[in-house]
């Protein structure tokens, strides 16, 4: 049906007219060439006679041509695929106790936002109903400055060190030989590395249960996974954990309308939330915080900095502070949606990071990856990056530059330039890192506290109901069902036997197989060695 736009106004805040500066409407206009020559006629070239070889003096062909001949950028090496909006987002009281970050304080304040939904695995064209982790991107265009929290719809990772998501990655990836199998992560190469993979056991439970095929993308919850720190303005920090919390609730499909589906409609959650902003059925989050009081950082059975555990809600409860609600649809897929250049590196006053390891390796990957991905030092000038304030510093030149900056100097000290940015103190609001203590020996190492890998994915196991225990036992089974290698369904059998006998059990029988006994686990590839072996066993 017709949706009726007028349902959905148009909102105004700081940076919709900042992009609207941006934006051409052609309607009605005359067509020029890129320098603005009016065009006659565009659909024939310049031929030497009407049916003559067309001349290489046809500037207008060449222009159009060249062009399009370079549209495509190359996609985002994980999370290509993905769907965009904008919103607002509102504190709903002061968090001056925690932080300072003035979007969290003035009640006042509309914060401009977007956010970009994503798969990981498939390649921009993939379906939108793989079983997948979805990427929950929200940039947030405060008076500070661009304050991105780059999460996921689950709230742990398959490990705790960024030096190995490349490994990650190209395991997950269709296989090299083939680019087999689009999208899907039931293939040897995923199975082999996760089996060998003990810290991603957690991980892969919420990969495998129904969380993985969510029914809308307004009806997923979001997760920053890492501990952060908030930092208030007497400069006392806390660490928190960041969540989104769908007022819709959260649903998801089963696994076999999820395939019926993605024959159907492979476009199915972005036209889904596309179709709602339109329609003016604004989709809505709360944004939850689990505070955690410094001192309490050694309290927990799990160390705080591993990305593979959580903060059960039951010891920190989530208090819900603010709301997000998206209200309008970008106006150009590529221009904002594709372009938009997210980094968990971007914070503000009153938000810090910590020491999390996966964490520390992101701070390095999402700017060099958009180095190339965007075609230079320059992106962030590309309108849907740029922060709602003005940028003063003195980074020059490079591929692609717009700022005309003006003026003799561009260094810092100087005596001469009238144009020079001034640096800003603290209490004006100057970022200065939180001040972490820091004593230790230079270590290529895992703490013991990161060592038990296993607690947390039974928990979850046996937080889910009956059917959805079923709903997992059948995606195991299912997936490592297409691996062809027999090994790794047997090792894989010995993990799930550490989360739960039963679960094993189960996929066992589905696969036509028996858990293995600890002496049967393939020897030479039995629980990887990380660090120092020893150790690594004795926690077993
Ligand atoms: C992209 C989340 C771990 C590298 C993304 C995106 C999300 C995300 C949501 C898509 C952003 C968008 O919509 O544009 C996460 C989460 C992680 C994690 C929650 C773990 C807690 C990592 C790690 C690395 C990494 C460990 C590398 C060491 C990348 C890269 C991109 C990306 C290179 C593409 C960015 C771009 O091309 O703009 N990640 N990620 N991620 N992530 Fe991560």
């Amino acid at each position: 049906a017709a949706i009726d736009k007028k349902l959905a106004p148009q909102p105004e805040n700081d940076k919709t007219t900042q992009l609207a500066a941006h934006t051409a409407d052609a309607s009605g206009e005359q067509m020029n060439t890129n320098t603005g020559l009016p065009v006659n006629n565009d659909q024939n070239s310049l031929k030497a006679g009407d049916r003559g070889p067309t001349l290489l003096e046809d500037f207008i062909l060449r222009e159009k041509i060249t062009h399009f001949d370079h549209e495509r950028i190359p996609e985002r090496v994980v999370h290509a695929r993905g769907s965009g909006a904008h919103g607002v987002f509102k504190v709903y009281k002061p968090l001056s106790e925690y932080t300072k970050a003035e979007f969290l304080n003035d009640t006042g304040l509309e914060t401009p936002v977007f956010v970009r939904f994503s798969t990981v695995a498939g390649s921009r064209g993939s379906t939108d109903l793989a079983r997948d982790v979805r990427g929950f991107a929200v940039r947030f265009y405060t008076r500070q400055g661009n304050f991105d929290l780059v999460g996921n719809n689950m709230p742990v990772f398959f490990i705790q060190d960024a030096v190995k998501f490349p490994d990650l990655i190209h395991a997950v990836k269709p296989e090299p030989d083939n680019e087999i199998p689009q999208a899907a992560s039931a293939h040897d190469t995923f199975w082999d590395f996760i089996s060998l993979m003990p810290e991603s056991a957690h991980m892969i439970m919420w990969a495998m249960s129904d969380r993985a095929i969510p029914r809308s993308l307004r009806m997923m919850e979001g997760f920053g996974v890492h501990t952060f720190r908030l930092i208030n303005a007497e400069g006392k920090a806390s660490f928190v954990k960041f969540h989104w919390k769908p007022l819709l609730g959260v649903h998801s499909v089963a696994w076999d309308e999820a395939q019926n589906i993605s024959g159907k409609d492979p476009d199915f959650h972005r036209r889904d939330l596309w179709d709602a902003i339109e329609s003016g059925a604004f989709p809505e989050w709360e944004l939850g915080l689990q505070i955690i009081p410094e001192e309490d950082e050694f309290k927990y059975d799990f160390d705080l900095l591993d990305p593979t555990k959580l903060v059960p809600e039951e010891l920190v409860p989530v208090q819900r502070v603010g709301k997000l609600t998206l209200n309008r649809n970008p106006d150009n897929f590529f221009a904002e949606t594709e372009q938009i250049a997210f980094h968990l590196g971007h914070i503000v006053p009153g938000i810090d990071f910590t020491d999390d390891p996966l964490l520390q390796g992101r701070l390095f990957s999402y700017t060099d990856t958009q180095l190339t991905r965007l075609g230079g030092p320059n992106f962030q000038e590309i309108p849907i990056n740029r922060p709602i304030v003005p940028v003063y510093n003195n980074q020059r030149d490079g591929f692609m530059r717009q700022t005309i900056n003006k003026g003799k100097t561009s260094y810092n000290p100087n005596s001469l330039g009238h144009n020079a940015p001034q640096q800003v103190k603290e209490t004006a609001g100057g970022f200065v890192s939180y001040r972490e203590r820091i004593e230790a020996r230079k270590l290529r190492v895992r703490n013991k506290s990161f060592f038990d890998h296993f607690s947390q994915a039974r928990l979850f196991f046996n937080s889910q109901s009956d059917s959805e225990k079923n709903h997992l036992i059948d995606a195991l089974t299912f997936e490592l069902g297409k691996v062809k290698t027999v090994a790794i369904r047997i090792r894989m059998l010995g993990i799930l036997k550490q989360i739960d006998k039963g679960l094993a059990a189960q996929v066992a029988f589905g696969l036509g197989l028996h858990v293995p006994a600890d002496d049967e686990l393939p020897t030479n590839q039995s629980i990887p060695a990380d660090g120092d072996p020893a150790d690594y066993q004795s926690v077993q």
